[in-house]
């Protein structure tokens, strides 16, 4: 029996996960199978372990089923545990692991495909939900100058600013407060993208050298990036390098192998 995997979400119908990861598997030499399931939204527990039952070796996990991974999950790795979010599981003979490669796809898009090294620099990070959560601690790892994290609702904020304190240096604030400073990155770590929408962001925070990063992705420049072009930033991304980092990465947990993610990412983005 082929060695079987699956995307979890709701939606899922357009997840890339299984294109991305039948690439992997093609260039890697891997048999395996990997494939994309719905579950209702009270449902995730149930098509997780039926998924098991029958042999499945590990799950990605997509919106909106992080929390419940994290849950579900019997061990949990350190980056899992700081980000409280789960995006990969991996069945063991006595355990669940449940991993979050998020934040490490978004560092080695930016470091190892962008070319931007992360340490030293000012970054902004936009959001304070759980997408914001699981990027921080991996980006403090690469020991910026100062890592602000700006919130429509401050409050949340500030709360994430007391979690990762210990770790580096972080501030807080609504997006006027940071008003008259400049950063070198600024990410879009909110779900503003998804609504079409873009978040209050005060003028003049680009410099001619900044990269603006959208976690998101779309067929057309999302609305942050249009304004960020607009405003001068040097380097533009959306999310598509963090996707297919997040799944090098839990493939590498599963098999045991890095693939190789560039000619992945041209064939989802030919024009990145
Ligand atoms: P996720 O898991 O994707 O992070 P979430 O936990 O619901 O989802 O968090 C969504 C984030 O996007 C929040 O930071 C939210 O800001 P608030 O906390 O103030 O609600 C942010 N967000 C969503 N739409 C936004 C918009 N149009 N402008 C600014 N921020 C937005």
């Amino acid at each position: 029996m082929l060695d079987s995997y699956a995307v979890i979400g709701n939606p899922i119908a357009h997840s890339k996960s299984p294109l991305i990861h039948a690439e992997f598997a093609r260039q890697t030499g891997q048999t395996m199978h990997y494939g994309a399931l719905f579950a209702p939204q009270d449902g995730f527990e149930a098509v997780v372990k039926d998924f098991c039952q029958q042999g499945g070796k590990g799950m990605n996990v997509t919106v909106p089923f992080k929390l419940a991974a994290y849950q579900f999950a019997s061990d949990l790795t350190a980056r899992a545990q700081s980000a409280q979010a789960v995006n990969t599981l991996k069945f063991e003979a006595d355990k669940i692991l449940g991993d979050n490669t998020d934040g490490a796809g978004l560092v080695r898009d930016i470091e190892a495909n962008l070319g931007i090294s992360i340490a030293g620099k000012r970054i902004l990070l936009m959001g304070a939900g759980g997408a914001a959560r699981g990027v921080i601690l991996p980006l403090l790892a690469q020991q910026p100058e100062m890592l602000a994290i700006a919130n429509r609702t401050l409050h949340k904020a500030q709360a994430l600013q007391q979690q990762f304190m210990a770790s580096g240096k972080i501030s807080s604030g609504t997006y006027m407060d940071f008003s008259g400073e400049d950063f070198d990155i600024i990410i879009n770590a909110t779900s503003s993208s998804l609504y079409n929408e873009l978040p209050p962001l005060p003028a003049g925070i680009f410099s001619v050298s900044s990269l603006a990063y959208d976690m998101m992705y779309s067929a057309e420049p999302t609305p942050f990036l249009a304004f960020a072009k607009q405003q001068g930033a040097a380097h533009l991304a959306d999310g598509v390098g963090m996707l297919v980092e997040q799944a090098a990465e839990s493939f590498y947990l599963w098999r045991g192998i890095r693939p190789e993610t560039i000619s992945v990412i041209d064939k989802l983005k030919p024009n990145r």
